[in-house]
């Protein structure tokens, strides 16, 4: 199964997906996390995501669309991936669609999280981010242990270098530009469900769940 977690940055698509990729039980694929994989790691891939990634623009259609083949010819994905933060672009949305109906597949659902501007820059600029692991945390509403390290592996944790306020607006600009436009496409071929992503981790975990009828 193929679902696409949908949602403006700091909307909580990454919050959510690892309990409904557990629900599911296929793998979670963020394009932004495998970008922070190579950039942590100093390859090749990770320089050249990076110089998008600090303006928040988005990485180019065609190494994206590489980098989730590739991903996408792994073992674990034969039955199906959550998506989080892929596609991102109509371009990206064609790629995907030609590339799982050359094989008979498609796209089961896609979870759509709402919130307003406010609180996206409430969550975001209050957002650490494990150096090890890739964990989030928030410094209010979930925050890292009491020596201010990662809850799940220990490693320090620091605030990512997109998740300032004015890099913020130039990642909500991307988003309305490129991003959005793919739900009307969307909508057109897949049941859409549009979840208020506003409330507690639990209670929106709740609804996702409730809305996939799982
Ligand atoms: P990416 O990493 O995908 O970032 P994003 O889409 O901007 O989304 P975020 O990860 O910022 O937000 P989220 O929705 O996951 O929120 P989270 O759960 O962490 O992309 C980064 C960059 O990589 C892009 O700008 C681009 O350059 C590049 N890129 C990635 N994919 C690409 C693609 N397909 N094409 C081209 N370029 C691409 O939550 C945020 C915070 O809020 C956390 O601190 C969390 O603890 C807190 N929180 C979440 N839910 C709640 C809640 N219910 N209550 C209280 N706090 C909450
Ligand atoms: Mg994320
Ligand atoms: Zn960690």
């Amino acid at each position: 199964m193929f679902v696409l977690l949908f949602g403006p940055p700091g909307s909580g698509k990454g919050t959510q997906a690892s309990a409904l990729a557990e629900r599911l039980a296929i793998p979670h694929v963020a394009t932004g996390d495998i970008f922070r994989k190579h950039l942590r790691e100093g390859t090749a891939l990770g320089k050249l995501a990076r110089s998008y990634m600090d303006r928040g623009q988005l990485v180019p259609d065609l190494v994206t669309c590489d980098l989730v083949a590739s991903r996408l010819g792994e073992a674990d994905a034969a039955g199906g991936v959550l998506f989080d933060g892929f596609p991102r672009s109509v371009p990206q949305l064609y790629w995907l669609l030609g590339h799982l109906g050359a094989t008979g597949r498609g796209l089961a659902h896609v979870v759509n999280l709402q919130v307003n501007e406010e609180l996206i820059l409430a969550r975001i600029t209050g957002r650490r981010t494990c150096t090890n692991c890739g964990a989030t945390f928030h410094v209010d509403s979930a925050p890292p242990d009491s020596s201010g390290n990662c809850r799940r592996c220990g490693s320090p944790v620091v605030q990512r270098k997109d998740d300032t306020e004015a890099v913020v607006q130039d990642r909500l600009v991307a988003y309305a530009a490129q991003t959005f436009p793919c739900l009307e496409q969307l909508t057109e071929r897949v049941p859409v469900h549009n979840v208020d992503g506003v409330g507690s981790i639990d209670s929106v975990r709740e609804r996702i769940f409730a809305a996939l009828a799982l």
